[in-house]
C-alpha cells in the first residue's frame, strides 16, 4: 500500500496502489487518470492539464450535479423552475452544465495508504441548480477493487446524481476498440430514447433487442445493428434499469485479448452504457482516441429523472446526506 502526490500542471495526481491495482487521481475534475492491473492500463486518459482543458470528453472525470441529461435544460421542484442550461448544443444540459465537476479544481481533505478523499463546494445557484452543497469523492484500492463514494450535503431541497465518467479498455489502452469486450448486464429493462437522447418515459424490455446483455455478449455483436435506438444513439448510450435494489453487481466486461475481468457494483437504480460512439480525441495516452476505444459504466439515477417524476427520484432534501458507492473489481483469468 502506498500513496504518492506529484504535481500536474495546476493541479495534482495522486497515486494509490495496493496489490495488482494502481490508480491515479487527479484533483482536476476528481478524474481518474489511470487504472493499473497487472501493469496493464485499463483508463483512458491524457497525460497532461492542458490536454484534459483542451480535449475534455469527461474522460474519467467526476460528472454532475447531474450525472446525463436533464431535458431542455430546466426542471421543477417545490413548485419553483430551476434552469441550468443547455450546453449541449443549444438542446440540452449535459453533465452538469458549463462548468461541471469534471472542470473542478478539488481539494485533497484526507489521504490514507490506500485512498485519497477529493472534496469541492458549490455555491447555491452555481450553474442553475439550487443549495450550497458540501461533496466529497473518496477513491480507495483494496482486493483488486477500485471503490468511489461519493458523500454530499446541501443546505436546500436540491437535485443530485453525481457519476464517474471512466473510459475502459480492457484491452488495454493501447490496445484497439472495445467491440471484442464481452458484457453481461444485470438488467431486464433499458430506458430508450428520442432523437435528444432523453428517455421517453418507456421503460422497454431487453429481451428480442440488442439491449439483452442478460447473457454474455460481444459489444460488437450488435453495435451497429439496423436498430432505431442503436441508431439514434450511434451504437449503446442508453441507461439500463438495474434488477434489484441497494448494493449489488450491475455489469461485467472481460476482455478476451488480455483475459481481464471487471465487475462493476453500485447502490444506485441505473448504468449508462456508453460505448464511446462519439469519441474523436486528437491525442490520448496512447495516441489519438477513436470512436470505439472505450466503453463507460456510469452508475446513475436515470437521465432526466428531475422532469421524470415515475422514475426513482433524485431528489435531494435540505440538510440530509446523500451516499452512495460504486466498485470496480478487477481479475484476470
Ligand atoms: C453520454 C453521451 C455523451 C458522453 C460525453 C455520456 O455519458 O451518455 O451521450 O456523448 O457522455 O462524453
Amino acid at each position: 500500500m502506498s500513496i504518492r502526490r506529484e504535481p500536474f500542471g495546476k493541479a495534482e495526481k495522486c497515486t494509490i496502489h495496493q496489490g495488482d491495482l494502481e490508480v491515479s487521481v487527479l484533483t482536476y475534475g476528481a478524474t481518474i487518470q489511470a487504472i493499473r492491473y497487472q501493469g496493464i492500463d485499463v483508463a483512458l486518459g491524457y497525460d497532461s492539464l492542458e490536454e484534459y482543458r483542451n480535449y475534455g470528453a469527461y474522460l474519467g472525470a467526476t460528472v454532475g450535479r447531474y450525472a446525463n441529461r436533464i431535458g431542455g435544460g430546466k426542471f421543477t421542484l417545490n413548485g419553483v423552475e430551476y434552469d441550468v442550461g443547455c450546453n449541449e448544443e443549444g438542446r440540452g444540459h449535459l453533465h452538469g452544465g458549463r462548468i461541471g465537476l469534471d472542470k473542478k479544481l478539488w481539494t485533497v481533505r484526507e489521504q490514507r495508504e490506500n485512498s485519497i478523499c477529493l472534496a469541492v463546494s458549490l455555491a447555491d445557484g452555481e450553474e442553475g441548480y439550487p443549495g450550497n452543497m458540501e461533496l466529497t469523492v473518496t477513491f480507495s484500492v483494496e482486493e483488486n477493487a477500485l471503490k468511489i463514494v461519493y458523500d454530499a450535503v446541501s443546505d436546500k431541497d436540491t437535485v443530485f446524481n453525481p457519476t464517474n465518467h471512466c473510459y475502459f479498455n480492457l484491452n488495454g489502452i493501447g490496445g484497439g476498440r472495445v467491440e471484442n469486450h464481452l458484457l453481461t448486464v444485470h438488467a431486464d429493462a433499458f430506458t430508450p430514447v428520442d432523437e435528444w437522447l432523453l428517455p421517453t418515459g418507456e421503460l422497454r424490455p431487453v429481451t428480442g433487442t440488442p439491449f439483452d446483455f442478460t447473457v454474455s455478449k460481444a459489444i460488437g455483436a450488435e453495435v451497429e445493428a439496423e436498430e432505431e435506438q442503436i441508431r439514434l444513439g450511434g451504437g449503446y448510450d442508453h441507461n439500463f434499469v438495474l434488477r434489484g435494489e441497494g448494493y449489488r453487481s450491475a455489469a461485467v466486461a472481460v476482455s478476451p485479448e488480455t483475459g481481464i475481468r471487471m465487475e462493476c457494483f453500485t447502490d444506485l437504480p441505473g448504468l449508462q452504457l456508453y460505448t464511446g460512439n462519439f469519441l474523436e480525441q486528437p491525442t490520448g495516452k496512447a495516441g489519438p482516441i477513436g470512436k470505439r476505444r472505450g466503453f463507460c459504466f456510469e452508475t446513475q439515477f436515470f437521465p432526466d429523472s428531475p422532469n421524470r417524476p415515475e422514475f426513482p427520484s433524485c431528489t435531494l432534501r435540505a440538510g440530509k446526506r446523500f451516499a452512495s458507492t460504486t466498485v470496480y473489481r478487477f481479475e484476470r483469468k
